[in-house]
């Protein structure tokens, strides 16, 4: 990896890091979503890294994937366990990290410590030439340890310029048909889930996250103002994925535009990642280099 690609990196990885600590720190029962995440985003910006995702604020069965509205009205309540997930970039070079956080108890502390457990002992193993799928494997044994199930349908993944999943997956259970092996010099994210449900999720309601889709299909935006409005969106958010809170900053209507765009499908509309069995959820998230004989956490 090029020294200044590298220095980007940890760059990157150290503002995500502080901003994850902040936003943990600011959970408090009767405190807004809203306020959460916009704090933790201005404070992103103002250390001079870009958003590579909207904040994430997931509580208790929702594992991952909802960011809240322009308008959102959720607040936290005493005994929620919340997963804060927090993306920055420096050109491109992406910080990805998570954290679980319980509001004002401790019923869940070891299922938080379970996936906290599962991603030192992944980050223990990587390393050059190492097959991801032994890593997975580690993961479940960890988190059945503690007599929790890891979540089989999310996984950790490869990261590359302005591309938030670049291909290859770090799974959280043992997959004898992933063959891939990590290299030295490339990136990831891993993101081990527990949960005490069913062990997978499943699509809910929309996230408020949104993507451009990759295919140049403007052309199917006949009418002027949606190709209008299609092309500024894609602008500014390229290939990172962007929250409706800030379209709204730029057009007020932004609800009736992202639906027709989604309709017309130009964007992805996420949606939110629920427990299939309604269990709590914990996660916890670094994003490491690969070295020739282990790794490099970006985001301590
Ligand atoms: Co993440």
């Amino acid at each position: 990896m090029d020294d200044r690609v590298y220095e980007k990196y940890i760059r990157a990885g150290k503002i995500a890091a502080s901003a994850r600590n902040y936003g943990a720190d600011l959970i408090k029962p009767g405190i807004s979503f809203l306020e959460v995440a916009n704090k933790i985003e201005a404070k992103i910006t103002k250390e001079g890294a870009g958003l590579a995702f909207p904040v994430n604020i997931s509580v208790n069965e929702l594992a991952a994937h909802y960011s809240p509205r322009h308008d959102d009205k959720l607040v936290f309540k005493k005994g929620d366990v919340v997963k804060i997930d927090v993306g920055t970039h420096i050109n491109g070079y992406i910080a990805d990290t998570a954290v679980t956080v319980e509001v004002d108890t401790n019923k869940y502390s070891d299922m938080i410590k379970a996936s906290s457990d599962a991603l030192d002992v992944a980050i223990d193993m990587i390393q050059d030439d190492v097959e991801i799928s032994l890593i997975g494997k580690k993961i479940q044994e960890t988190i059945e340890s503690y007599g929790y199930k890891p979540i089989n349908n999310l996984t950790g993944h490869s990261l590359e310029q302005y591309s938030l999943h670049s291909g290859i997956s770090i799974p959280n259970v043992s997959d004898m048909f992933n063959k891939s092996k990590a290299e030295e010099g490339s990136v990831f994210a891993i993101e081990p889930f527990a949960t005490n449900g069913a062990g997978r999720v499943i699509s809910g309601r929309g996230s408020n996250i949104y993507l451009c889709k990759k295919s140049l299909r403007s052309h199917l935006a006949r009418d002027n103002r949606s190709r209008i409005y299609f092309n500024k969106i894609k602008s500014q958010f390229k290939t990172l994925p962007f929250a409706q809170r800030w379209c709204e900053k730029s057009f007020n209507n932004s609800d009736v535009v992202l639906r027709r765009l989604t309709f017309l499908g130009l964007l992805n509309h996420y949606p939110q990642l629920v427990e299939a069995g309604d269990g709590i959820v914990t996660q916890k998230e670094h994003t490491v280099i690969i070295r020739e004989d282990g790794c490099e956490v970006t985001t301590k």
